[in-house]
């Protein structure tokens, strides 16, 4: 559906025929979450919204349209010196990013469909960038594999965009699986694919407040992560546990520690979280969950009251398995694993209450789990 809405738009604004469609998925994080900036673990899965690309080679600049952004500005391939402002940026920067390994990217006209819930914290960005990294790779013909291009698309965010983010979403829409988590080792980038029983069901639970602050918070928590490891003499918190920390607890400020405690507990989470999951174990799922959300509100101080209304409804409703705040935090979404046959209860309970205690009317989503970035024709 989404394909046809951007073919038509593509036929409808340059009046010609695309010669090529891709597809990025977005993600939703399970748990792992302010992890990979450290070095640490991650347990994503690429979701079924993302973002559709058409397009193709044109002369002279290089042209775009999106179906929710409107047009984008042109840029130039060759003149990535001249950085486009607004939604461009992204194309720009991947045609940027592309020409080093890849030589020269050639000019587009392309066309942008989302599906993806935004400011909600699915990573639109990273689906964006690994978009049009396919859409180029199709329409060049050069090879490369999906842990380069998410490589590259994390440089595009890190050096052409300007956010300092880490791998993990990047990762995610390169690299997904169907029906599977992802256990990413940040450091390494190996991925074990953890499948997710059929009778679990992943909610986006928006809480539909936007996120806000979120560059410079994000920042400073990531120098403080610099901090603690400095202290404890690890080159990141990925080498640290939580006794090395409490040895050098007396060195640190009281901030820094706890910054310090949610990345090494979040890792140790991280790691029995795909057990828990592959047992299908209730409890464990849920005691995972539940401390990384704790740990994120009270350590890390990167929830809101909007995302904590939201998991505390989540952990009372029916068919529950666990529940806790995905992605950078300071708004957008929860998630949580249900049990698929008592989905609909589930979602009834937890947006009244949540509306109750917010005011808010926020969404649930049901979110299949897709397989990664890829050339649909
Ligand atoms: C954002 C970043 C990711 C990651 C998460 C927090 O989504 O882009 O690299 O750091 O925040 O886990």
């Amino acid at each position: 559906m989404s394909l046809d809405r951007a073919l038509t738009l593509h036929r409808n604004y340059f009046r010609v025929e695309p010669k090529v469609a891709v597809f990025a998925p977005g993600r939703i994080n399970l748990i792992g979450e302010h992890t990979d900036y450290n070095g640490g673990f991650v347990m994503p899965c690429a979701i079924d919204r993302g973002i559709w690309v058409v397009g193709r080679i044109v002369d002279g600049e290089s042209k775009l349209i999106s179906d929710s952004a409107g047009p984008g500005k042109p840029f130039d391939s060759a003149n990535t010196n001249r950085k486009p402002t607004g939604w461009a940026k992204y194309p720009a920067g991947m045609a940027w990013v592309l020409s080093e390994p890849f030589g020269l990217m050639p000019n587009i006209e392309a066309t942008v469909v989302s599906n993806l819930p935004m400011g909600s914290g699915v990573s639109s960005s990273a689906a964006m960038e690994l978009a049009f990294a396919k859409l180029f790779q199709a329409l060049g013909g050069f090879e490369a594999d999906a842990k380069q291009l998410a490589l590259l698309g994390q440089k595009c965010e890190n050096q052409y965009v300007g956010v300092n983010c880490g791998i993990m979403d990047q990762m995610a829409s390169a690299c997904g699986k169907k029906n599977h988590a992802m256990c990413i080792d940040t450091r390494t980038l190996e991925i074990d694919y953890a499948p997710v029983d059929p009778s679990l069901a992943v909610v986006l639970l928006d809480t539909k407040k936007p996120r806000a602050l979120t560059d410079s918070a994000y920042n400073e928590r990531r120098s403080q992560c610099e901090a603690a490891a400095a202290a404890i003499g690890v080159p990141q918190l990925r080498d640290a546990n939580l006794e090395m920390l409490l040895a050098k607890k007396s060195e640190l400020d009281e901030v820094t520690f706890r910054r310090g405690r949610h990345v090494v507990t979040e890792d140790a989470r991280s790691i029995a979280f795909k057990s828990a999951l592959a047992a299908k174990d209730r409890n464990g799922i849920f005691a995972l969950m539940k401390g990384s959300h704790d740990s994120l509100r009270d350590d890390y101080e990167v929830s809101c009251p909007e995302l904590d209304a939201m998991v505390n409804a989540a952990w009372l409703a029916p068919g529950v398995f666990g529940a806790r705040m995905t992605g950078a935090g300071f708004g957008g979404a929860c998630v949580a694993l249900v049990e698929r046959e008592e989905v609909e209860a589930f979602c009834t309970s937890v947006l009244p209450i949540y509306k109750k205690s917010t005011g808010k009317d926020g969404e649930a989503i049901v979110c299949g789990i897709d397989d990664g970035a890829r050339i649909l024709s």
